[in-house]
Order: C-alpha cells, then structure tokens, then sequence
C-alpha cells in the first residue's frame, strides 16, 4: 500500500478502494469473524474508524478503544465519538483486559518479529482477536494489493494464525481473516 507519506484521512477511503478492491469485503469479513459479542474491544492500527464503525453498527453496546501512529488518523477517527490514544502497535498496550483485539490492514506494517511479539501481548490481555490483512500468496495472479518494500511487511496467513494462535476464517486473493480465541 503505498503511503510514504502521511497518511490524508480525506483521501484514504477512496486510495484504498482503488488498491484494494475488495476492501469493503474485508471490512465485512473482519466483523463477521468476531467472535462472540464484545464488550471492550480494542482497534489497532483504526485508520479513519472504518472498522469501529462497523464494529458499533454489529454491537451497539461495545465500548471501543482505538489507536493509532497518525496524529491526523485519531482526530478523524475520535469523530466516531469513541476513545483513540496515538499510540503505537510497538508500544505497550492500552491495559486490558479486551474481549477483543482488531486489527485491519494494520500489522503487515510490522517485520514478522514485531508481530509475533504484538501476538504474545495481545493474548495476555484479550479474549479474542481477528487480524484482517494483505497476506503472501503464491499465485502471481492472486497479488493484487500493492506493497511497498520497506513499508509493507505481509506474511503468509498460515504463519499469521500460528503465530497468533488463530485460524484463517475468510481469504480472498491476497487478503486474509484470522480469528482465534483465548
Ligand atoms: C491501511 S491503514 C488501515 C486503517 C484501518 N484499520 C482500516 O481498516 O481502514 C493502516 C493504519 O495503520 C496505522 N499504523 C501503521 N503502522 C502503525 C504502528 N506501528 N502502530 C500503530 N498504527 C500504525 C497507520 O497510521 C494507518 O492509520
């Protein structure tokens, strides 16, 4: 995905329906994989909120926390009216416990240590997670979303719910679901 630059909240809806066309689905995806109705959840890596907008539309009742790296992304996603820390997926993360812990289109940003290390933190604090992302695939065909070397990171879905300790729910083309429970 590129995005060396900043990311531009005004902008970032219709980039990333042109990189990735079946970005919708994935969003879809994502909240279907939840797997049981949260009470707390946990959005890393919330963007401009496409998520979390889905995720109070499915429940109501939830009381979500975001965070992410760009300034410019939290103020356009505390529009939701919900609690966005800048923060980073690095870091220690906002304490626990979560039903769940989401993320979409936000962990390829990682190298493959970082995330296993992120996965190691989020199942000490969290009943849940559902990863969404862009994810290796072999079939040329199957590449679709465009990575930037040095910016995105993606790995195989396989490696993500082993390392996570989920199972791939959804996959299409180069983009993949994970849910696991703890
Ligand atoms: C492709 S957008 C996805 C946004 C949102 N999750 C969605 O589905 O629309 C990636 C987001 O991850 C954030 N991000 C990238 N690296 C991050 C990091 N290390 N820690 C926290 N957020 C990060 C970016 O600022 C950006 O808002």
């Amino acid at each position: 995905m590129s995005a060396q630059f900043h990311w531009n909240p005004d902008t970032y809806l219709d980039m990333m329906r042109a990189e990735v066309p079946n970005f919708d689905a994935l969003q879809e995806a994502a909240v279907a994989a939840v797997p049981f109705p949260p009470s707390t959840a946990l959005d890393l890596g919330i963007g401009t909120g496409e998520t979390s907008r889905r995720l109070l539309e499915a429940f109501p009742e939830a009381r979500i926390t975001g965070l992410d790296s760009s300034p410019e992304m939290v103020f356009r996603a505390r529009r939701l009216g919900i609690e966005v820390r800048l923060a980073r997926m690095e870091d220690p993360l906002p304490d626990g416990p979560w039903d769940l812990v989401i993320a979409v289109l936000s962990v390829h940003h990682l190298r493959s240590e970082q995330k296993q290390d992120l996965f190691r933190r989020v199942r000490e604090q969290a009943r849940s997670l559902v990863l969404a992302d862009v994810v290796t695939v072999d079939d040329p065909a199957d590449r679709v979303t465009p990575i930037e070397p040095g910016f995105d990171f993606p790995d195989r879905a396989g490696d993500l719910a082993e390392w996570s300790g989920g199972e791939v729910v959804w996959s299409q083309g180069d983009l993949a679901v994970i849910s696991g429970t703890y």
